[in-house]
């Protein structure tokens, strides 16, 4: 869990914004939900000097990176940076190519603590190649670190991330719209659930499908889609990196990113990835087995109109062969709703979800 400039700032970061940004985690309560990691996205490097030696814009970054590091470890926070594993950035800054093992020796000099690592201008690079050297570069610098793999899911990293870095993104760049697709590549947050229902299988505990950062709080999404947005991502058990200006935040946003009992969802020690269990046209239904014999449900309304349900979990339970009665709790509205004993019944809002968690009463195996 962290925050990263990408979403709200794009190139527009500078050292101020990020400290203030780091004070904020705190100050919002957002540090004790558990976003940890603060991360500079693409745009903090102007150039190499004469040895190579990759540079910090010194207009935006005028005090320096290792400086600013210190300032967010000094938070409690850890910080992450950004590279790519091409020749140039997709915003046409220095890449790493050729210079991974002098780049993540100067990242560990600095502190640096996880490296988001892109896939822009790889001309013909092998990507699984090119992710294996930065990952033992990160091994030689001496300094653990996240592996972030941004590679967009073009050359399924699902199927040999695993053993080299810690995430890896599942889908081409997240944009900040509920239901929407545009031609360069951008997916709404549907499309993008839509691409985690074949893989969730290759997520777990140390390497995790990152299905991109999150745009609550940026002004488009409405309350109900932050909702379905963050509960979905909960269901996946992904990186939870808020991508808004949360200096600036509502109540409300506030409200919604730092929800504990949908992030213990996300956090659950498990870290199993939800399977859909159901589609009725627009609604969904998806399914998350938690620690302790637990579990959540998650109805997802796809469409703009409100939906009425009237659902028995008792069933989905038994298909799981797990049988029992179980306290059903709605996270959003933390109110407990009836047992399994009967039947969900109640109306979803559009573009809006009921995610029940459901806890032991008593349980037998079969
Ligand atoms: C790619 C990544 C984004 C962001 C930008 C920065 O599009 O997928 O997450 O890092 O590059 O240029």
């Amino acid at each position: 869990m962290g925050w990263n400039s990408w979403n709200k700032f794009e190139c527009k970061i500078n050292e101020t914004i990020i400290r203030e940004i780091a004070d904020a985690l705190v100050r919002t309560g957002m540090k004790d939900a558990g976003y940890e990691y603060i991360t500079v996205d693409d745009c903090w490097q102007i150039g190499r000097d004469s040895l190579g030696n990759i540079l910090a814009d010194p207009e935006r970054f005028p005090s320096g990176m290792k400086s600013l590091v210190d300032y967010v470890h000094s938070k409690g926070l850890k910080f992450g940076i950004y590279s790519d594993a091409g020749t140039q950035t997709c915003q046409g800054r220095p890449g790493s190519r050729g210079y991974e093992f002098q780049d993540a020796r100067t990242y560990a000099k600095w502190g640096v603590d996880l490296l988001k690592y892109d896939w822009c201008n790889h001309g013909k690079q092998n990507a699984e190649a090119s992710y294996t050297i930065m990952r033992d570069a990160v091994y030689k610098a001496g300094r653990p670190m996240v592996l972030s793999i941004c590679e967009w899911g073009t050359n399924k990293p699902w199927e040999w991330g695993a053993s080299i870095g810690h995430t890896w993104r599942t889908t081409e760049d997240i944009i900040n719209c509920f239901d929407c697709k545009n031609n360069w590549g951008g997916l709404g947050v549907l499309q993008i659930i839509d691409l985690q229902v074949e893989i969730g299988g290759y997520s777990g505990p140390g390497h995790w499908n990152d299905p991109d950062m999150l745009e609550i709080g940026n002004g488009v999404l409405t309350a109900n889609e932050e909702r379905s947005h963050i509960s979905m991502w909960s269901m996946f058990s992904a990186p939870l990196i808020a991508g808004n200006d949360i200096r600036n935040m509502s109540a409300q946003t506030n409200e919604i990113l730092t929800n504990k009992e949908v992030l213990a969802i996300d956090q659950d020690s498990l870290g199993i990835s939800a399977t859909r269990w159901m589609k009725y046209g627009d609604l969904e239904i998806w399914f998350k087995p938690l620690n302790d014999h637990n579990f959540v449900f998650c109805f997802l309304n796809r469409s703009n109109q409100p939906v009425t349900i009237n659902q028995d979990l008792k069933t989905i339970i038994k298909n799981y062969k797990v049988d029992g009665s179980y306290n059903v709790r709605d996270v959003w509205k933390h109110k407990d709703n009836g047992t399994t004993e009967v039947n969900i019944k109640g109306t979803i809002a559009g573009h809006d979800v009921l995610m029940l968690k459901l806890t032991r009463k008593y349980y037998s195996r079969r």
